[in-house]
């Protein structure tokens, strides 16, 4: 049985280390899927042990005459398939969108026993998962459903990353949060026609060297609200993920944008094309040298308190605390 809700204790003020459960599900990687193609509802029950989330995608990239389709098919895919482990979502249309009401009334009653998230895009402030939260009290109850569906919000606006800390904090049923940088880069008036990922011309430039020459050290562009929105995630037990990498040709860099979201403490990102779900599942998986090391560290200190060498480098209580997240999270990759 999947468990939705808070995946990381919040640390209690002078709590002795271990102090944060691992995450209690892998989601390295939610998988979009067209749900209004019947091909690609073939393909579901094979993707189910491929994947970590299976997301049935109602918003952008679906077109406008689409849209009833592809809430039908949605339903007819979450009946038609037995998800197991395997994470069952939705990204839903926006909120002002003529077809969000619609959406909600027709999946909650159909579906909503085996629905895990709803991805909400958009997301502004506070207001937007209140609305959401009650409109899904009121479905549930009347749906008799006993376990609640989580909200995923994602964060593509000026609005809603100036607001990110109140939205991450805005409900129980908060699940966590994904960065759109395509939505995030218009709302923003960012000058790049790119979904994720760098630009060439974001860069420092280094001083001339000695014969005059001089590089241009391309930057991460999603640098600041990746970290803004793991903090405002973490300090609220939710989960942070990247979001999409749009140029399916050049899977290096994607690897490269999920490593840096990964470092950085994210825990998946989406995969919108098949090549993209091996990449997650590589970058999101601890690297398994780390993983060696960390549980030298772990092995070294029983307790989580002192300080050992290892291989030269100091360990204390607060590396034993880092090497904690990525041993658990190995197991959890393990199990
Ligand atoms: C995703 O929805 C994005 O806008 O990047
Ligand atoms: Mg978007």
């Amino acid at each position: 049985m999947k468990t939705p809700g808070a995946f990381y204790k919040p640390l209690a003020i002078g709590a002795p280390a271990p102090f944060r459960e691992p995450p209690v599900s892998l989601e390295r990687m939610i998988h979009f899927v067209p749900p209004h193609m019947e091909k690609m509802r073939a393909k579901i029950p094979d993707l189910i042990h491929k994947v970590d989330v299976i997301l049935g995608n109602l918003e952008d990239a679906i077109p406008a005459d689409a849209k009833t389709d592809a809430r039908a098919g949605f339903i007819q895919m979450a009946k038609d398939n037995d998800f197991g482990e395997t994470g069952l979502w939705t990204r839903v249309n926006c909120l002002n969108s003529p077809w969000f009401l619609d959406d909600l009334l027709e999946i909650v009653p159909a579906v909503g026993d085996k629905l895990d998230v709803i991805m909400l895009p958009k997301v502004e402030g506070v207001w937007d998962i209140h609305y959401l939260d009650q409109l899904l009290a009121q479905l549930e109850a009347r749906a008799g459903l006993s376990r609640p569906i989580m909200i995923h919000a994602i964060l593509e606006t000026a609005e809603g990353v100036k607001n990110v800390e109140q939205i991450a904090a805005a409900s129980p049923r908060m699940h966590g949060m994904s960065l759109g940088p395509a939505d995030l880069a218009a709302s923003r008036g960012m000058k790049t026609t790119r979904v994720g990922g760098g630009h060439p011309d974001y860069a420092v430039l280094s001083d001339a060297d000695g014969t005059g020459a001089r590089t241009a050290y391309q930057q991460d562009l999603w640098h600041y609200t990746v970290g803004k929105m793991v903090d405002a995630c973490l300090s609220c037990g939710l989960k942070p993920f990247y979001g999409p990498f749009g140029d399916f040709s050049d899977p290096e860099a994607c690897e490269s944008q999920f490593r840096n979201a990964f470092l950085m403490g994210c825990l998946g990102a989406w995969s919108l094309h098949p090549t993209q779900i091996e990449i997650a599942k590589k970058v999101f998986s601890p690297d398994p040298a780390e993983v060696a090391f960390a549980a030298k560290i772990l092995e070294a200190m029983p307790d989580g308190t002192g300080a050992v060498m290892i291989d030269g480098k100091m360990q204390d209580d607060a590396t034993w605390k880092q090497a904690k997240v990525i041993v658990d999270l190995a197991k959890l990759v393990a199990s």
